[in-house]
């Protein structure tokens, strides 16, 4: 089964930094299933990111994409509670662009992330934030989905560039998918 996480973003004007929220993944990954006199969906034709156990369960998983207009960007992937499981979002906090996770896993708690400047929570499963100075604020969309186990980019506004951070050359086994 294909699950994809599908994000509607809340501002036309700012495309690609635009706040946005989610919508149900399982809705979505079920309608996409029965569409079609029950034939199964397409394999996603994104970019695999990860596997789906690669995401720790409190923590991030660092990747790094290239969006519409050639910025490089950071992204990351954090477990959800609601299906597939894990969703994917921009690395920055949209207070003052703080990094979640800076090399060694973005701080989670409660299924929230932890901006580590100023401490607002993000919820991991719709970006929105309802707390400290990043109140009304929500995280930046980047769309994926899972098919056996694996995560794939599927946002047609970023080009996946690599595993880990802008700035890590270690490849995989670099501590930028360490949980803790
Ligand atoms: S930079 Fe994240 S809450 Fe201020």
């Amino acid at each position: 089964m294909v699950y994809h996480t599908v994000k509607e973003r809340k501002s036309e004007t700012t495309p690609v930094v635009g706040t946005a929220t989610r919508a149900s993944s399982t809705n979505a990954g079920v309608a996409a299933l029965f569409a079609g006199d029950g034939e199964l969906p397409p394999m996603p034709e994104g970019t695999r990111i990860a596997a789906v156990d690669a995401v720790p369960a409190r923590g991030s998983y660092l990747f790094s994409v290239e969006d519409a207009f050639t910025n490089e960007r950071e992204a990351i992937l954090v477990p959800c509670e609601d299906e597939p499981g894990v969703e994917a979002w921009l690395n920055n906090c949209p207070h003052e662009d703080q990094r979640f996770d800076r090399g060694d896993g973005a701080a989670m708690r409660d299924g929230e992330i932890i901006c580590p400047k100023h401490g607002s929570l993000f919820d991991a499963c719709e970006g929105d934030c309802g707390n400290g100075p990043a109140t009304g604020s929500s995280l930046r969309p980047v769309e994926i989905a899972v098919e056996d186990g694996d995560v794939f980019l599927v946002d047609d506004g970023y080009t996946y560039l690599k595993d880990g951070g802008l700035d890590d050359d270690e490849g995989p086994s670099s501590t930028s998918h360490l949980s803790f």
